[in-house]
């Protein structure tokens, strides 16, 4: 939420993702603190992380608005934080059925949140609370009045890394068995088959913070 609210804060001009429900999320004081020369948010590392956060965001919603243009129904966004895209849907998101997956604790907070901002619930938005490691999608989303036969576009962005190995295999699982125009932007942690293992320095602070990163893939 921070990162996405300094790329409308600090950084210049066009912005790279034009998300004014972000910095309606902050609290004020760290609205304040963000804008003071010196910033946390002001480092080269904060910058790059940034850059990776609405750059993702970015894509996955050309690409769901190109896929809107083919006719897909639904936007499926798998492990939602604080995305804001239903909050700020454009007229021609209007017709989709949005769901935003979460792990019940991140959901009720984002609600809570949500609520405090008075930030307005759109009528085509569903919450569906899923722990991916517990619940399965098809169960989960069925509850949510997902419907599986109507082509789907699905986001998984800054989600698959926090998964085991067999959950994040399990989100892919679920997204094959949705109808074929359906489709899936996902990032993922990279990690080559010939090469050792070892974590990155973005995985390393998220151990830190009590986040490990769990999953990876080949990216050949
Ligand atoms: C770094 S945030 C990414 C949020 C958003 N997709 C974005 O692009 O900014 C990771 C998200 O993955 C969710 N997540 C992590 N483990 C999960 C699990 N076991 N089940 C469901 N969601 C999970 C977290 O709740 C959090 O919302």
């Amino acid at each position: 939420m921070v990162l996405r609210a300094a790329h409308q804060l600090i950084d210049d001009s066009p912005r790279i993702l034009d998300d004014p429900v972000a910095v309606q999320l902050l609290d004020p004081e760290t609205r304040q603190r963000i804008s003071l020369p010196g910033s946390r948010v002001a480092t080269a590392e904060a910058r790059t992380l940034r850059a990776h956060v609405v750059i993702r965001s970015r894509f996955a919603e050309d690409c769901l608005a190109d896929a809107a243009g083919r006719g897909v129904q639904q936007y499926l966004l798998l492990g939602a934080g604080y995305d804001t895209f239903a909050y700020r849907q454009p007229a021609w998101a209007h017709s989709l059925r949005i769901f935003e997956v979460d792990h019940p604790a991140s959901q009720d907070a984002k609600r809570k949140r949500l609520e405090q901002c008075s930030i307005a619930i759109p009528t085509n938005l569903t919450y569906a609370p899923i722990d991916f490691e517990v619940d399965t999608l098809a169960a989960g989303l069925a509850r949510a009045g997902f419907d599986p036969q109507l082509p789907t576009f699905v986001s998984c962005l800054g989600v698959l890394m926090y998964l085991t190995q067999q959950a994040a295999y399990s989100v892919f699982d679920f997204v094959h068995t949705l109808t074929p125009a359906s489709e899936i932007v996902a990032t993922f942690h990279s990690v080559r088959r010939d090469a050792p293992t070892t974590d990155s320095p973005l995985g390393q602070s998220a151990g830190a913070a009590g986040e490990p990163w769990l999953s990876h893939f080949d990216p050949f």
